[in-house]
């Protein structure tokens, strides 16, 4: 086993990963005792990395198998499995920030993809932070009757929901086909792997909870967004140059932070990886 140093960086969410160059091979400890880790943090931090885009797949896949995006014309050229974020995409004039408000990865998908990851390719001066919020620990204290009141409780999350607090990047007619029947998720979902119960919300695309007037189900995930959203379940990523991070979308939502300078470039390698139906 290589040896190499796992810090957390809050006392619930995240930890830093020094010590290892992704691009040389990983022998099986080490990928075993790197997903130990992404487990119980949630977020894998990994520092001074340099990826070409096919070294950053080959690295991603010590965490699992690759899970297509949605949208098949977003990616970096002559690499249509790997895709980005950028700042300069306009939709009807308007600049669209992927990920502004807090959300999970492709949940409208009946297996939503367990990880997401990103890799910082050219970052602005200052700003542009990744914020994550713990939802193991939003659970755990939520009141008993709330959890009594969810525990069961499935939502329809379709692609984009007419109730989204912001609307989605351009999808090709060609990818609206491809896209699966909405999910129907339950609002508390159990980690296959750490065994903690979690919230499972996201504003974006949930559009009904089943058996729920739309008025009564808007104000309860209004209720949890609030509850989960609290800063005391944050870890709030300050991205360096060389930074690989990979988070479990079954712990924590996460939301990019549109505060920075558009004149600078914000461009990141995003993969994720196939999960489960959350149950
Ligand atoms: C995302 O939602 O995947 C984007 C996050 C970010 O750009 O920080």
């Amino acid at each position: 086993m290589t040896s190499f140093t796992v810090t957390p960086l809050t006392e619930h969410t995240g930890a830093e990963v020094t010590g290892l160059d992704f691009r040389e091979p990983v022998d099986a400890d080490t990928g075993a005792a790197l997903n130990e880790a992404f487990f119980e943090h949630h977020v894998l931090v990994m520092r001074d990395q340099h990826f070409s885009p096919d070294e950053f797949k080959a690295a991603v896949r010590l965490f699992g198998e690759l899970q297509p995006h949605d949208k098949k014309e977003h990616h970096i050229p002559s690499h249509p499995d790997v895709s980005y974020v950028s700042n300069d995409e306009f939709v009807n004039g308007r600049r669209i920030i992927p990920g502004e408000t807090f959300h999970t990865d492709h949940s409208n998908h009946p297996r939503p993809p367990k990880a997401t990851t990103l890799f910082a390719v050219e970052l602005p001066s200052s700003g542009g932070d990744t914020q994550y919020v713990n939802m193991h620990d939003a659970y755990d204290d939520l009141p008993q009757a709330t959890k009594q009141k969810i525990d069961g409780l499935k939502a329809v999350h379709a692609y984009l929901s007419k109730y989204s607090p912001r609307p989605l990047g351009y999808l090709s007619e060609e990818s609206r086909r491809n896209l699966p029947p909405p999910g129907v998720h339950p609002l508390v979902r159990t980690h296959p792997q750490n065994g903690r119960k979690a919230l499972f919300l996201n504003p974006v695309r949930m559009e009904s909870i089943v058996g729920m007037e739309d008025d009564e189900a808007l104000a309860l995930i209004d209720e949890l967004m609030r509850h989960a959203t609290q800063k005391k379940y944050e870890y709030r990523h300050k991205w360096r140059h060389g930074d690989w991070v990979l988070w479990d979308n079954r712990s924590v939502m996460h939301q990019a932070n549109p505060d920075y300078d558009m004149n600078e470039r914000r461009y990141l390698y995003r993969l994720m990886l196939k999960g489960e139906a959350p149950a």
